[in-house]
């Protein structure tokens, strides 16, 4: 599986993506996944490409990143891999201790290709894109 991209939960996305342009970042628009209550913008930066997250609802405190940012503030929370064959992938790293934590569902930053997150005690969240 290859690198897609670092997960990095913000709380205002549009003042994440001015921070991450002065760090040389070039970003794309702002895509609203309201199906997880989420904005998610992705930017890229010599070979790294960077996944901002932020609530749609800040208050709300209902968002994927809700708890985290209450916790930890912005901070990156995932690395996302990319894979040919997402049930053999999920399979081979659960038989190694990981657990699925969100199954399969499709994604609309993805243009609805399923992502699923996974967890393990030694190093935390991953994400798998198909
Ligand atoms: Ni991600």
């Amino acid at each position: 599986m290859k690198i897609d991209h670092i997960g990095y939960a913000v709380k205002n996305i549009d003042k994440a993506k001015k921070a991450m342009k002065v760090l040389g970042y070039d970003f794309g628009d702002v895509i609203e996944d309201t199906d997880r209550g989420i904005y998610i913008s992705f930017g890229t930066k010599d070979a790294l490409c960077i996944e901002l997250v932020a609530p749609i609802d800040v208050k709300a405190g209902n968002s994927p990143v809700s708890n985290l940012l209450s916790k930890a503030g912005p901070t990156p929370y995932h690395i996302c891999y990319h894979s040919d064959d997402l049930e053999a992938d999920v399979s081979f790293l659960e038989a190694d201790g990981f657990r699925l934590l969100i199954p399969p569902a499709p994604a609309v930053a993805f243009g609805g290709k399923r992502v699923v997150f996974m967890f393990s005690v030694d190093i935390g969240l991953i994400e798998i894109v198909e």
